[in-house]
Order: C-alpha cells, then sequence, then structure tokens
C-alpha cells in the first residue's frame, strides 16, 4: 500500500486552512500537520527580517512533526521569505506566488490582471515579478484571441492593479468574514481594481477566499476571481509523484519510520496562540470539524 505523506504546512493564523481544504480534498495519499502562528499574527505588515525568522521556526518545528514537503501557505512569506528558507532547509517547498501568477497568466482572457493581498505581498511586487517570469517562460493565456493578440504585441498581458487589505485579515481571524463590516471594507479595497478594469483577481492572501462570496457579490460575475490555491495543489501533486521517483531510484531517502509513523490523523493543527479560537474560527470557516488543536510556543 502506498503510504501517505506527511505534507506541512503554516500560516499566520486560519489563512492556510483555505490551502490545506484544497489538498486533503484532491489528494487522498497525504497526511497534513498544520501549524497556525496566532500568537503572532499578522504577518501581512512584517519586515522580511522577521518573516524569515518565523518560517525558520516554524518549518524545523514541521520537519521534526515528520513533514516530507512544506508548503507555505501564506502569501507574505512566500513573497518575501521563501528564497532564504529554501537555501536553509534540504526539504522540497512551494509557496503561493508563482503558481498563482501562472494560473492568473492561463486564466485571463483580457490581460488586466489584479491583485489583492497584504501590505507586504503587494510591496515585494512579488505577483508582477511573477507575471512576467510566467510569460517569459512560455506560459500562455487559455483563451485563443488574447493568446494571438500577446503573441502580435497587440495587447499586454500583466499585473495592471495590486490593492492592499489590511483590515481583511483581522476579520476573518475574527471570524467575521461575511459580515456586514466585511463587506463595507472590500466595497472600499475593491473599488480602484473596478476602476482599473481587471479582469481576473488574484486572491493573494490565503485569508481570502473565506471573503470570496463578499468579493463575487461585490465584482459581479465578469471579473474572474483565481485563488492561487488550486495550482499549488496541482503542483504538489507533481511534486509528490517526483518524490516518488527519486525514492524509487534512490535518489532521496524516505524518513526514518519513528517519524513517519507520527500518529495523526489526516489532519493535526498546531497553533501558538490560543487554541479553542482556533477551533472556533476554523470550524465556522470550514464548516467542517476540527479537533486536535494543540499549543505550542515557537521562537522566544
Ligand atoms: N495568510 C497570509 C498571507 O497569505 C498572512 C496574512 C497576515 O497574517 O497578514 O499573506
Amino acid at each position: 500500500m502506498k503510504r501517505q505523506r506527511v505534507i506541512g504546512m503554516f500560516d499566520s493564523g486560519v489563512g492556510g486552512l483555505t490551502v490545506m481544504k484544497e489538498i486533503l480534498d484532491r489528494l487522498m495519499d497525504v497526511r497534513i500537520v498544520y501549524f497556525g502562528d496566532t500568537a503572532r499574527v499578522p504577518y501581512g505588515n512584517r519586515s522580511r527580517e522577521e518573516l524569515i525568522r518565523f518560517g525558520e521556526e516554524s518549518i524545523a518545528f514541521l520537519i521534526a512533526q515528520g513533514a516530507e514537503v512544506i508548503v507555505v501557505a501564506c502569501n507574505s512569506s512566500s513573497a518575501t521569505a521563501l528564497p532564504f528558507l529554501r537555501e536553509q532547509f534540504d526539504i522540497p517547498m512551494l509557496g503561493m506566488i508563482e503558481p498563482g501568477a501562472r494560473l492568473a497568466v492561463k486564466k485571463t482572457i483580457a490581460g488586466r490582471i489584479g491583485l489583492i493581498a497584504t501590505e507586504t505581498t503587494v510591496r515585494s511586487k512579488a505577483y508582477a515579478s511573477g507575471v512576467s517570469r510566467a510569460l517569459a517562460k512560455g506560459i500562455l493565456p487559455e483563451d485563443l484571441v488574447l493568446r494571438k493578440a500577446w503573441q502580435q504585441g497587440e495587447q499586454d498581458i500583466a499585473l495592471v492593479k495590486a490593492q492592499g487589505c489590511p483590515l481583511f485579515v483581522p476579520l476573518v481571524e475574527a471570524g467575521l468574514a461575511n459580515s456586514a463590516q466585511a463587506r463595507g471594507i472590500a466595497q472600499t479595497y475593491l473599488k480602484p481594481l473596478k476602476e482599473a478594469g481587471v479582469d481576473a483577481l488574484i486572491l493573494g492572501c490565503t485569508h481570502y477566499p473565506f471573503l470570496e462570496p463578499v468579493i463575487r457579490e461585490l465584482l459581479g460575475e465578469d471579473v474572474l476571481i483565481i485563488d492561487p490555491a488550486r495550482a499549488v495543489v496541482k503542483e504538489l501533486e507533481i511534486l509528490l509523484q517526483h518524490m516518488e521517483e527519486w525514492e524509487q531510484s534512490g535518489l532521496i531517502v524516505s524518513p526514518a519510520s519513528s517519524v513517519v509513523g507520527k500518529n495523526y490523523s489526516r489532519s493535526h493543527y498546531f497553533v501558538s496562540g490560543d487554541p479553542g479560537l482556533f477551533r472556533d474560527v476554523g470550524n465556522t470557516l470550514l464548516q467542517e470539524p476540527i479537533d486536535l488543536v494543540e499549543q505550542v510556543i515557537l521562537g522566544e
């Protein structure tokens, strides 16, 4: 029987659950160890140095729990810290930005991509670079009219507007994703994107898919909402297939069974803050029970 691989994931709080859900729904042969750094949320206004330190602590912890692959389920960390983290740990890692940017390039039909994200992610310009890199690597829009126009130099494909949304994460963490407050604030944040005429909007923070009903209501049906988590799952699936092959050909060695054998169910949660609050908010957001939430203090 195929062994279930252990995926370690981290985010500042409940946001990474949107990525976790996609993974658990689509990939059967995995188990997830999740760390939510709820004592230090939000990450979206942190410096790169802080996010590198938090990332190092989270990854070291997840590896100690048996993680064989790391999904950085936080755009702010992916946008700033991931290149440094990749150099420090000898474990495959996936972030949110490259898969999200590639998906946006494939799905846009007018070449006018918008982004909502934390201030840190917006400031990093990581998504704009990701879009340019995707095009440079030969990724093209699926829409044939746009593809032709772009190839003939008649239509650009680019990130035309990025909007920081600092109040979204505290709203989601407080369980207010579907509230009148969220709607009012979203209206203000989305206005410049509507004015810029974006046709595809990247949800560049893993907390934001919980706000998708509100965002959809305000944007209408004409704007495509891009959740990078869907692309991350596909890339994770490919990575896991490669790992299987590498293991069979002896290129990598599977971790000791004592580590992999830790007796976790399909998902196991650790948080640095209040486990009860995480459980309550997570239950409401996912609409399914979250058990097994343990508190762990990392860093100082
Ligand atoms: N969910 C994270 C992200 O994708 C962090 C948001 C925050 O804590 O500000 O950016």
